[in-house]
C-alpha cells in the first residue's frame, strides 16, 4: 500500500510498500544503480525485504499517479549537525525511458525539497558511480556538477570515474541548464581481486602500524584523550562535537586503519572511512594528534606510505578526502602527497555559527601511473 506522503504533479513520495516493493527491488537487482553508495544488490526476496527495511526510514518510493513504481530515493551518511548528507536515487529500469527521466526528475526534486524543508539539511551530494545515463541526466538537471573523481566505480567488469553532484539550500532554485553535458567515461580493466594491507609500513621518519591492544596499553591513553579533545585537532577533523573519554578514545583508536608511530609512541593515525569494496573506493581521515610533532613532515610521509600500500596491494583503486577550507596545513599535506583537488563541496561543514566549504581531493591507481 502506498501512502501519499508528499505529492507532486505526476508523482508522489510514499513510504516503501513492504508487500510489493521487495520483489521489485529484487528485480532491479541486476540494475547497476543499486550497487553503489553502500547499497548492495539483493539476492532473494527475503534479502530484498531486509535491505529495504534497513534503509526504509530514510527512503521513499517514488510512485506515479497511476500507481506505478518509478523508483526509490533516500539519504545515507547524514551528519545532522553539519546539515549534510548524501542522497541516492534508483529508477525503475522497466519504465519507458521518458517516464524514467520525467518522473524520476520530478520525484527527486520533491525529495530534495523534503530534505531542505522538512529535514533542515543544507549540503546534499549525489554520486553517479553507475555509468547510468538516466541518473546522470537527472542529477545534471536537478543538482550542480561538483567534479569527477578518478575511478571509484565498478560497472560490468570495468572501473570508471565517478561524477559528483551537489546542491545546497541556497542553490536549490538555481540548478539545471547551466550544467555541462557529461559524457560516459572510459572504463579501465583493473584487477578485481581484494587486496590485503600489511601490518606495518616503515618510512624514514615514522612507521604506520595496524592497531594492537598491547601497544595501546604501553601508550599514554590520557594524553591521547587530551589530544582528541583539543579544538585545534578536533575542529579540523570534524569531531569537535564528540566528547572524548578513555573508553571511546580506545575504541576509536583500535578501529582506525593505521597508527602513525614514532619512537614507539602513537602520535597520530590514518583511517579509511566508508570502505566500499565493490567500487574499491573509500574516504580517508588523518591526524597528527600531538601538536608538538606538527610541521615535521610526518603527515606527508604517512599519506605517501599509506597510498602506496593501498594502491600497490590492490586494496583500493580510489581514495577521497575532504578538507575544510580553513585547514591550510592539511591542504598542503594533500598537495605534497599527490592528492588532487577535484571540486569544492559548498557549505559542507558547520562550526561556530558558520558554514565552511569542503575541498574534495582524490588520488587513484590510474593517476599514480600517469
Ligand atoms: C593537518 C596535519 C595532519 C598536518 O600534519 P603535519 O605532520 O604537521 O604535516 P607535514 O609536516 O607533513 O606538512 C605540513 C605542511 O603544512 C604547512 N603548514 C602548516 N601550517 C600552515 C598554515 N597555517 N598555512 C599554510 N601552510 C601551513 C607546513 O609548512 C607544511 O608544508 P611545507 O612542507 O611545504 O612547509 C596536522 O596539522 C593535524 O593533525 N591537524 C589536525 C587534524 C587535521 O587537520 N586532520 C586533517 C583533516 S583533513
Amino acid at each position: 500500500m502506498y501512502y501519499k506522503k508528499i505529492e507532486g504533479k505526476h508523482v508522489y513520495l510514499s513510504p516503501i510498500d513492504f508487500k510489493q516493493d521487495p520483489e521489485k527491488y529484487l528485480n532491479f537487482g541486476t540494475n547497476r544503480q543499486i550497487r553503489y553508495q553502500e547499497l548492495e544488490a539483493p539476492t532473494s526476496i527475503e534479502d530484498s525485504r531486509e535491505k529495504l527495511e534497513k534503509i526504509a526510514e530514510d527512503t521513499f518510493s517514488i510512485v506515479s499517479k497511476d500507481n506505478e513504481l518509478v523508483g526509490f530515493c533516500g539519504i545515507t551518511r547524514t551528519i545532522a549537525f553539519n546539515q549534510r548528507t548524501d542522497a541516492f536515487l534508483i529508477i525503475n529500469p522497466n519504465l519507458d525511458i521518458e517516464k524514467q527521466l520525467q518522473y524520476g526528475e520530478e520525484g527527486y526534486l520533491l525529495f530534495l525539497k523534503y530534505c531542505y524543508e522538512f529535514l533542515n539539511l543544507n549540503s546534499i551530494i549525489s554520486k553517479n558511480a553507475t555509468q547510468d545515463e538516466v541518473l546522470r541526466e537527472i542529477y545534471r538537471q536537478t543538482m550542480k556538477y561538483l567534479g569527477t573523481a578518478s575511478l571509484g566505480s565498478y560497472v560490468d567488469g570495468k572501473y570508471y570515474d565517478t561524477d559528483y553532484f551537489q546542491l545546497t539550500k541556497k542553490t536549490f532554485s538555481l540548478t539545471g541548464q547551466q550544467n555541462k553535458i557529461l559524457l560516459p567515461g572510459k572504463g579501465y580493466e583493473l584487477d578485481t581481486k581484494p587486496g590485503q594491507l600489511p601490518t606495518s609500513l616503515k618510512g624514514q621518519k615514522i612507521e604506520l602500524l595496524r592497531p594492537n591492544e598491547e601497544i595501546l596499553k604501553e601508550n599514554d591513553l590520557e594524553k591521547l584523550v587530551e589530544y582528541l579533545n583539543d579544538y585545534d585537532i578536533a575542529v579540523p577533523l570534524g569531531e569537535a562535537k564528540q566528547n572524548w573519554f578513555e573508553k571511546n578514545t580506545k575504541e576509536y583508536l583500535m578501529g582506525v586503519t593505521y597508527w602513525v608511530m614514532r619512537d614507539e609512541r602513537i602520535i597520530g593515525f590514518v583511517n579509511l572511512l566508508r570502505e566500499d569494496t565493490h567500487n574499491k573506493v573509500a574516504d580517508m581521515e588523518y591526524a597528527i594528534l600531538d601538536k608538538n610533532e606538527h610541521n615535521k613532515g610526518y603527515a606527508t610521509e604517512a599519506l605517501e606510505l599509506f597510498q602506496k600500500a593501498l594502491f600497490e596491494s590492490n586494496y583500493l583503486n580510489s581514495l577521497i578526502s575532504g578538507v575544510f577550507d580553513f585547514n591550510h596545513a592539511s591542504q598542503r599535506v594533500m598537495q605534497k602527497a599527490n592528492m588532487e583537488l577535484f571540486g569544492i563541496r559548498s557549505d559542507g561543514y558547520y562550526m561556530d555559527g558558520k558554514f565552511y566549504d569542503m575541498f574534495m581531493n582524490n588520488n587513484s591507481t590510474v593517476k599514480r601511473h600517469k
